[in-house]
């Protein structure tokens, strides 16, 4: 993504962002999630994507996976009707506490399951791999995903988030233009973690456990999914909510 179209692409999710008064199907699929977090389960369970493909509307979104996107807005009005969590409000969150939270929850998360996930996956590739040749694909993918997560996370910890608490605190434009400079590779970065863990949830078909898979097979795809779901949430709040208020820092 150049500067350019990512100077565009955010302009373009701020507008979409504060315009209260658009249709919901009109709507980007990250601002939906931003402004009420329930939604996320409503979008994951249909297979929309809010984190990555956050800057579509509802209803292109809809469109480009053949679900009726009435359907979609139907769940989303029953949402009234459940609960709210007051404690997941992230979009009232101030960034360097977002910052915090997501460092503490979502990249501890990774450091910690990164290496187990490594094993597992290299284990049943070694076991299964000869009936089941798409596991070499999953091992390949996954190692070389977990590489440029590990880098990625110490790039948002040593250098952007500190930007960000440097800018709230002082205003400073060295702080704001780090950030700027920052944030264009941090998209791709996500595009591409987003873009492989579509990719191994597409080739495990959705990580179904075939007949003839072990214990250790199963558990495999169960932390696979729940380290994809994670991924999901963890770039929703950077995509759309933590980055484009960090560039508002300057105003
Ligand atoms: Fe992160
Ligand atoms: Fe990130």
């Amino acid at each position: 993504m150049t500067f350019l179209s990512f100077i565009q692409k955010t302009i373009s999710l701020r507008r979409n962002q504060y315009n209260f008064e658009m249709k919901q199907e009109e709507q980007l699929l990250g601002n939906i999630v931003a402004r009420d977090f329930r939604a996320a389960s409503v979008l994951s369970s249909a297979g929309l994507d809010f984190c990555c493909g956050g800057s579509k509307t509802l209803d292109a979104a809809c469109r480009e996976k053949g679900i009726r996107t009435e359907e979609i807005l139907e769940k989303l009005a029953d949402l009234e009707n459940q609960p709210v969590i007051p404690g997941r409000n992230f979009n009232e969150w101030q960034p360097d506490f977002l910052a915090d939270y997501i460092v503490n929850v979502h990249h501890s998360y990774i450091r910690k399951t990164l290496p187990d996930l490594l094993f597992y996956t290299d284990k049943i590739m070694n076991v299964h791999g000869d009936r089941h040749p798409e596991l070499k694909e999953v091992a390949r993918l996954f190692s070389k995903l977990s590489k440029e997560l590990l880098l990625h996370l110490d790039r948002e910890e040593q250098v952007l988030f500190p930007a960000i608490r440097e800018a709230m605190r002082t205003k400073s434009p060295e702080a704001i233009e780090t950030i700027a400079g920052e944030l264009p590779g941090m998209n791709d970065e996500h595009e591409f973690v987003g873009g492989t863990m579509d990719k191994i949830n597409e080739i495990t078909g959705g990580y179904k456990v075939p007949e003839d898979g072990c214990n250790t097979y199963a558990v495999t795809f169960r932390l696979l999914q729940e380290f994809e779901e994670d991924i999901h949430i963890h770039v929703h709040l950077e995509n759309n909510i933590l980055f484009p208020k960090s560039l508002n820092l300057q105003i």
